[in-house]
């Protein structure tokens, strides 16, 4: 499989990583053989057709920029160029987020898609600003988009509801989905840390946004909650249909007094009912939905089974980068039975 990596920051970085560490086992267990023949970010491209070893992917680490590589550098391409030249089967789009518009994600992806190249993004812009529209759009060209690091980080939220549900009817969904703010709130309410310091400790951890307003005012959690509603629950809707409060009001006395019930705050994103909310609420700390620090936990309420509850890492370079993986693994298996189907039609 070639792959054309989009994006070379922190995700990036750890696609390359892992899938370097992962690859001859992947080769033994799946006949999953992935190459990198492309990896294009702001400044320029590499490109090799045959597929960048892993020393140079190494070295690539420490180039700046990466297109100033003496012999696979294209410091004139831009990620658009390479999308539409270079001969691959799906593009990795892990550039930053940006949710005023989508971009530079959103073109990306469906320059893609009109390549005729299945997605995999960890980018939560593009999905929570058009995903019903971008969904429809890989099935007119016949592709794959896949999006599993955008819920969840490394936990497979997405694939748990999708797949090992499938036999049962999802109710309803509620779920801490961003580690910053429940990093933040821990800290208040177990450290009587003030907000602010809170949150530069969550920046200096590499956990925040670059944008914090992304985190702490709701938005993250909004564009998670857009994505489960999309994908598991079949609802066609975005961001704007999300009511939305962030954590900038809660206070160190609110959660004081929420302890003295046995309870804390925690912000929330839900699918219950009408209208998708996230707003700061108040759990008991029995709820195995109260977990600490920048964990991450979803609970899907279902018809025949009850509640279901997910707990894992929500963000990190690897963390997600494992989910790429996963993506990239589930398109090849998609792959192979296509070309089962077509060959018992034939
Ligand atoms: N800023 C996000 C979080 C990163 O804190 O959960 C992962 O989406």
């Amino acid at each position: 499989m070639r792959i054309i990596l989009v994006g070379y920051g922190v995700v990036g970085k750890g696609v390359t990583t892992i899938l370097a560490r992962r690859y001859a086992e992947k080769v033994k267990d799946y006949g999953f053989n992935p190459k990198i023949v492309a990896i294009a970010d702001i400044d320029g491209a590499v490109i090799d057709p045959r597929g960048l070893s892993p020393e140079k992917l190494e070295a690539l680490k420490q180039t700046r920029p990466i297109s100033s590589d003496p012999e696979f550098g294209h410091p004139e391409m831009s990620a658009l160029d390479v999308i539409e030249s270079v001969e691959a089967e799906v593009v990795v789009e892990v550039t930053p987020v940006n949710i005023k518009n989508g971009e530079p994600a959103l073109s990306h992806i469906t320059k893609a898609f009109k390549t005729g190249k299945h997605v995999v993004t960890t980018n939560k812009g593009p999905l929570a600003l058009a995903m019903p529209a971008l969904t429809e759009l890989a099935d007119y060209n016949n592709v794959y988009l896949r999006f599993s690091g955008t819920v969840g980080g490394g936990t497979p939220m997405l694939e748990f509801a999708k797949r090992c549900l499938a036999g049962d009817r999802i109710l309803a969904i509620r779920g801490i989905l961003n580690g910053t703010t429940n990093y933040i709130l821990t800290e208040m309410s177990q450290n009587r840390v003030t907000f602010q310091e809170a949150l530069s400790n969550a920046q200096k951890l590499g956990y925040a946004e670059r944008e914090p307003s992304m985190d702490i005012d709701g938005f993250d959690t909004a564009c998670k909650v857009v994505i489960l509603a999309n994908w598991i629950l079949n609802k066609k809707i975005t961001l704007k249909d999300v009511d939305r409060t962030g954590i900038r009001d809660v206070s160190l006395q609110a959660l004081d007094e929420a302890s003295k019930r046995g309870n804390t705050i925690k912000l929330i994103g839900s699918i219950d009912g009408d209208r998708p909310t996230v707003k700061p609420t108040e759990i008991p700390k029995t709820n195995p939905l109260c977990v600490s620090g920048v964990l991450n936990a979803v609970t899907f309420s279902t018809e025949f089974a009850g509640e279901q509850t997910l707990v894992g890492r929500g963000a990190g370079g690897v963390e997600t980068a494992s989910a790429v993986l996963r993506d990239l693994l589930d398109i090849r298996h998609k792959l192979a039975n296509r070309l089962l189907n077509n060959n018992s039609e034939s």
